[in-house]
């Protein structure tokens, strides 16, 4: 698989793909790290299957190594978390010139980038995305944050790694809840910029075949993603458009206090839904939606959802920092594979 370039000028770095890779990290690290310290930021579920792996084959050949493993799940990507990482670092005297490397899901992947921003004014870092959801978007593009009580990714930067490694290899450990739930964004890219793509993922019968194609499908993703990225790096005109679904989807997870749907079946019930309301409103070409349904259903995702008063739906969207001065820029679709921006309001979705 050929490898790929997020071209951001002197930021630039490239996106690896390969099955193995986490078996042999230390040969891509020794390409772009000299130095002589490397901290690993992972989470105790990610840490069990990969943790001494990666942290022997890297002291293996040379470095000295640091691993911490925090609590799994959302509630650690949290501002509080960070002292104790800040700690961490000042007891391995981590310097400007060490590197951390982020071994996890988007969880990890955004606090420990947040943390490697910000200590000491920012250290190198690479992410190693252990979840599907996080190997096709989180760990792409530069997006680091921590949540807040009062809502998630309040606090954050762009910041980019110097490398991401993608090894599909670690998919075999992951639930197929949390496969499932990075399908749903994989989906999102044929929505979005390529209709082929999502005939391609339709055409697929079972998860078996999803694998065998799974460093095809990683690749058309991020390929995508850090071309959108290049355009728009600070999330000002097209790279709204990776948050197809995710307005309506961002409500659905908030009104269930983020404990009913994962991210990703959110995201898909708000595919679905936002594009039926736009095929309504003849923004859309008759039949999109209907596609949207029939490949969720394909992948055991949900599409709908029974909420009898959506007052507070329409309330948390009111409340969407992509809704300013009253304008939400909302992502619809065209037709298959062709989004676009729209300015609107809340009615919309009335
Ligand atoms: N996950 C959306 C973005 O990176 O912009």
């Amino acid at each position: 698989m050929q490898d790929l370039i997020v071209d951001l000028k002197e930021r630039s770095y490239p996106i690896i793909i390969k099955k193995g890779l986490i078996d042999n990290i230390n040969i891509e690290i020794k390409k772009i790290y000299k130095g002589k310290k490397i901290f690993i930021l992972t989470d105790k579920n990610v840490g069990f299957h990969y943790g001494d792996k990666v942290k022997s084959c890297l002291s293996n050949s040379g470095y000295d190594v640091k691993l911490m493993a925090l609590e799994p799940g959302e509630e650690t990507k949290s501002f509080d978390t960070l002292p104790s990482i800040y700690n961490e670092f000042l007891d391995f005297k981590l310097t400007r010139s060490d590197l951390i490397i982020t071994l996890g899901g988007g969880v990890i992947g955004d606090l420990g980038g947040f943390a490697a921003s910000t200590f000491l004014r920012g250290v190198a870092f690479v992410q190693i995305p252990t979840s599907l959801l996080a190997q096709v978007d989180s760990s792409v593009g530069g997006k680091v944050a921590v949540d807040l009580e009062r809502g998630k990714n309040l606090v954050g930067s762009f910041y980019h790694p110097k490398l991401v490694l993608i090894d599909s290899n670690v998919l075999y450990t992951l639930s197929d809840r949390f496969f499932l739930d990075g399908m749903a964004e994989v989906i999102k890219y044929g929505c979005i910029k390529d209709k082929e793509f999502f005939y391609f993922l339709k055409s697929l019968k079972s998860k078996k075949e999803v694998m065998n194609s799974i460093d095809k499908i990683i690749h058309r993703c991020c390929f995508i993603k850090k071309c959108v990225v290049q355009n728009d790096e600070k999330d000002t005109g097209e790279r709204m458009l990776l948050n197809f679904g995710h307005t309506l989807g961002h409500a659905i997870e908030t009104y269930y206090k983020f404990k009913k749907f994962s991210h990703g079946e959110a995201v898909g019930i708000g595919m679905y839904n936002i594009t039926k309301l736009s095929e309504e409103k003849g923004f859309t070409e008759k039949g999109v939606a209907d596609d949207i349904k029939e490949i969720l259903i394909q992948y055991s995702l949900p599409y709908q959802v029974d909420i009898k008063d959506n007052s507070e739906i329409l309330e948390t969207i009111a409340l969407d920092k992509k809704n300013i001065d009253d304008v939400l820029k909302v992502v619809l679709l065209k037709n298959m594979g062709e989004a676009f921006l729209e300015n609107t309001n809340v009615e919309f979705f009335k």
